[in-house]
């Protein structure tokens, strides 16, 4: 079904309030409105209301299986929104929130299943973003809202990302310019002692075990490398963010010399290349120019940012990942990087984007 979609611009730290009210009267009303946070695009629905929440499951193309992350606007809402909450993850989410960490707690029976795919416990966030939090309190209601994508395509980081993949299906865009951080937020399950990540974001694992005072275990599909335990994190079974053109990832056990990292990439692409084929590297800033003087204009390069700031990887990985297929190319090969930090998200998105992963000793 085709719809009229109303786009406004806003101002990311100062949106317009009458602009927003505007916005809060489609959730309240059962609309779809898709609202920048600091991670990605959001495509939200009242969270209260089971037929606007199918709604979303519809135009993202999302198997119903897959819940959503409730966003709230402050403390009160998460009573609402959770049945119990022990004083140590009280405290935790007090130091955390708002930003880019979503917790799994047990639901409340205000939470309607088709939130949470019928699951006993709900996804909660609240964002950072001054759009996102306002259009909450504005709506006065918590907002059911997944990455403003089709399902399996990167996540949008822009609203012409957004438009791409949802004009006409969609009530209102909120375009704030690009999302800050570019991939998801953090999951941690605090149902589970220890908690356990079920998808790494901006907010390290690392950090929050500090916080916590207690340790977080990382399952090897947080890490990308197998698929999810079905139970304990739905969605994370699903081929993810991938484009259309083949993706090979390059993926070194130690990341302290490059160079068979490069020299391997560089092999690959000349093997391709001498079958005819049109390549692209997404390289770190660091080796870009190794890729340059080898393969010169026969490769397109795509920096991603530099390895000394892995935050700049992560905002332009899924923006580079969306543009591939507009390339004009065959084969896109990547380098990994090392996984610490937020260098554990941008790896765990490689690895469920990639058609292959090699492993270089
Ligand atoms: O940064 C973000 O988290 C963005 C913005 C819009 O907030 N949202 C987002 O939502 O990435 P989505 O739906 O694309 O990813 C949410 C993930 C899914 O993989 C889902 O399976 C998982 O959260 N999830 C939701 N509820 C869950 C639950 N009760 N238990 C375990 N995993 C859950
Ligand atoms: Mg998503």
């Amino acid at each position: 079904m085709v719809k009229t979609t109303k786009i406004f611009k806003v101002n990311a730290e100062s949106p317009n309030e009458e602009v927003i009210e505007v916005c809060a009267r489609y959730i309240r009303e059962g609309g779809l409105v898709v609202f920048p946070t600091e991670t990605v695009y959001g495509l939200g629905a009242n969270a209260y209301n089971p037929n606007a929440v199918k709604k979303i499951f519809i135009v993202k193309q999302r198997p119903m299986d897959n819940p959503l992350i409730v966003h709230i606007a402050g403390f009160k809402q998460l009573y609402e929104v959770v049945s119990s909450i022990p004083a140590w993850v009280k405290d935790f989410l007090v130091k955390v929130w708002p930003g880019p960490l979503t917790a799994v707690l047990p639901k409340s029976k205000r939470i309607p299943g088709e939130v949470t795919a019928g699951l006993d416990t709900v996804a909660v966030r609240m964002p950072l973003h001054p759009v996102a939090l306002k259009l909450i309190e504005k709506s006065g209601v918590p907002i059911a809202a997944p990455s403003a994508n089709i399902s399996g395509r990167p996540s949008p980081t822009t609203a012409q990302h957004v438009i791409e993949d949802l004009w006409g299906k969609v009530d209102v865009i909120i375009d704030a310019g690009e999302t800050i951080f570019g991939v998801e937020s953090t999951i941690i399950d605090l149902t589970r002692e220890p908690p356990v990540l079920l998808r790494p974001g901006p907010y390290p694992v690392e950090k929050l075990r500090e916080i916590l005072g207690k340790n977080i275990i990382i399952p090897e599909f947080a890490r990308g490398l197998s698929e999810a335990d079905k139970a304990l994190s739905p969605g994370m079974k699903y081929r993810h963010y991938a484009p259309r053109t083949p993706l090979i990832l390059v993926e070194l056990k130690d990341y302290t010399d490059l160079s068979a990292l490069t020299l391997k990439i560089i092999e690959l692409a000349e093997e391709n290349i001498s079958k005819g084929k049109r390549v692209a590297i997404l390289s770190s800033s660091e080796t870009a120019k190794m890729y340059l003087k080898h393969l010169g204009k026969r490769a397109k390069i795509v920096v991603l940012g530099s390895r000394n700031n892995m935050y700049s990887v992560a905002k332009n990985l899924f923006k580079a990942l969306r543009d591939l297929d507009k390339l004009n190319i065959d084969i896109a090969l990547v380098e990994g990087f090392e996984e610490k930090g937020v260098g554990l998200a941008v790896m765990n998105r490689l690895r469920k984007a990639s058609t292959k992963i090699i492993v270089v000793d």
